[in-house]
């Protein structure tokens, strides 16, 4: 959001909403004639509580209808529909997003992909998993570690979120240190446009340049340009488990010092994050890790190298040199899974100290990532609020966290602006308002700062030929 600007409900004005129950009942029959009664929910209290994926603090409307399709054709249907009626369609996943992207607009179709949930093909000699958006981030891991395979990207949410939302928000998560994010990992697409037509797009070789990269495209188009209802994922062979490494600093910008001098010294680990103190606490109370509360910020370093024990004590020395006070290496992976599960923890942590968070997501060249977190501790003093830091700090990627009360209207403003001022300070460093978690509602705005007018009118034209009736998830991006 602008400085100073207010969170309004969102603009309806690109496709005007089912308004009265006359057409609410012409929409229905319409759904039906082409999905089974149970993929069609219209009881108010169900689907309410599609309303918001995880920015709820976002404005919401109230969807007309939820549909639950599993098959392309019923989502084609779904389309086809949506287009003849004019109606908004929202697309959603499991509503793990964190800027708003997958909140219905008043009078929409929310279009949940959740039951679209199989694994459609494992391909260990491609390297290549076939999948339905629905499918969960974790359940494909697991599905082809059993073929000594592996699919990279894990957001914090990994149980929970699935393959559709990953690509509509190009998700990010801890290991894209060594393996990359998102768009890395998708080769291709069956996509269902606007008015119904299916578009393939990409390739299940490992190389291929035909044409535009549409497929790179609609990672990270938020649903904005069609419904992804099948995806080529490009897998790794999977490495040996990770060994992780925690060390203690006395401050942030001794913590930054270490990643800088990590990086630099060619290391390549499998993940490399930070909590600052404000996190760490929060993560024992909410679950009693033990972890270091009298540090300022936590490092934990990861290796899944063939002799990780080597590379953590080379790292370690490096931490130490940065003026760690306490280096401690994980014994197993039984314990190196603990403090995984401890910086997962994170962000659900933080929300629980002042009930509501604003999470950001800026992300820097990392070589200015102390700069951006001393940057924000300033603005948490300036705006005496709570912000947490938790950072994939081997990306620069960083997530201060907004904890307010939501019920005290002064300290919402608050958490705003300060919200605001920590995402002019990543544009400043030269960095991006967003490394993982998308523009959404949440910073539609921004958006337009960063890439200024000229990048918005050619996103915008291209937004004009996929969905030249603003059906797609409008309000959304810009
Ligand atoms: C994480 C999510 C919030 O890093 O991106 O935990
Ligand atoms: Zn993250």
């Amino acid at each position: 959001m602008a400085p100073g600007a207010t969170l309004v409900i969102m603009s309806r004005s690109e496709a005007p909403p089912v308004k009265d129950t006359a057409a609410t009942g012409d929409l229905l029959d319409r759904l039906l004639a082409g999905l089974p009664g149970d993929a069609v929910l219209t009881d108010l209290d169900v689907t309410a509580s599609y309303a918001n994926d995880m920015a709820s603090f976002c404005p919401a409307g109230a969807p007309a209808v939820v549909v639950l399709p599993r098959t392309v054709e019923q989502v084609q249907h779904v389309m086809r529909t949506a287009t003849a009626l004019r109606v908004p369609v929202v697309p959603q996943g499991a509503r793990t997003g964190l800027s708003g992207a997958a909140n219905a607009s008043d009078g929409c179709v929310v279009l949940s992909l959740t039951k679209m949930d199989r694994i459609l093909e494992i391909n260990p000699v491609d390297r290549i998993a076939v999948v339905e958006p629905g499918v969960i981030n974790a359940a494909l891991s697991r599905a082809v570690g059993e073929h000594g395979l592996c699919y990279p990207p894990d957001p914090s949410s990994w149980e929970m979120c699935t393959i559709g939302g990953n690509i509509g928000t190009a998700s990010g998560g801890l290991c894209c240190v060594k393996y990359g994010v998102t768009a890395e990992y998708v080769l291709g697409l069956d996509v269902v446009l606007a008015d119904g037509r299916l578009m393939s797009t990409g390739r299940r070789t490992a190389k291929g340049v035909a044409g535009y990269d549409m497929t790179r495209l609609f990672v990270g188009s938020e649903g904005s340009l069609g419904i992804v209802v099948r995806a080529t994922l490009a897998l790794k062979p999977q490495p040996p488990q990770q060994l992780v490494l925690a060390a203690e600093f006395a401050s942030g910008a001794a913590a930054c010092d270490a990643v800088c001098r990590i990086m630099e010294g060619g290391h390549v680990p499998s993940l490399l994050e930070l909590m600052d103190r404000t996190t760490v606490r929060a993560v024992n109370d909410l679950a009693h890790m033990g972890l270091p509360e009298s540090t300022e910020a936590l490092l934990l370093a990861a290796f899944d190298t063939p002799d990780p024990a080597a590379d953590l004590a080379a790292v370690g020395a490096l931490c130490e040199a940065a003026g760690a006070t306490q280096v401690v290496p994980a014994d197993d992976a039984a314990e190196s899974e603990l403090l995984l599960q401890a910086r997962r923890l994170s962000l659900t942590a933080l929300e629980a100290v002042k009930g509501v968070t604003m999470i950001d997501d800026v992300c820097v060249p990392r070589s200015k990532l102390g700069e951006m977190l001393e940057g924000t501790e300033r603005i948490a003093e300036k705006y005496q609020l709570t912000i947490g830091i938790v950072a994939h700090a081997g990306d620069g990627n960083t997530h201060p966290t907004v904890c307010f009360d939501a019920a005290d209207p002064d300290e919402s403003r608050r958490a705003r602006e300060s919200f605001d001022e920590i995402m002019a300070l990543g544009l400043e460093l030269g960095g991006t308002i967003t490394g993982e978690h998308g523009v959404g509602f949440l910073k539609k705005e921004w958006l337009a700062r960063e890439i200024g007018p000229v990048g918005i009118e050619m996103q915008r034209g291209i937004k004009q030929v996929f969905d030249p009736l603003g059906i797609l998830n409008p309000g959304k991006l810009f």
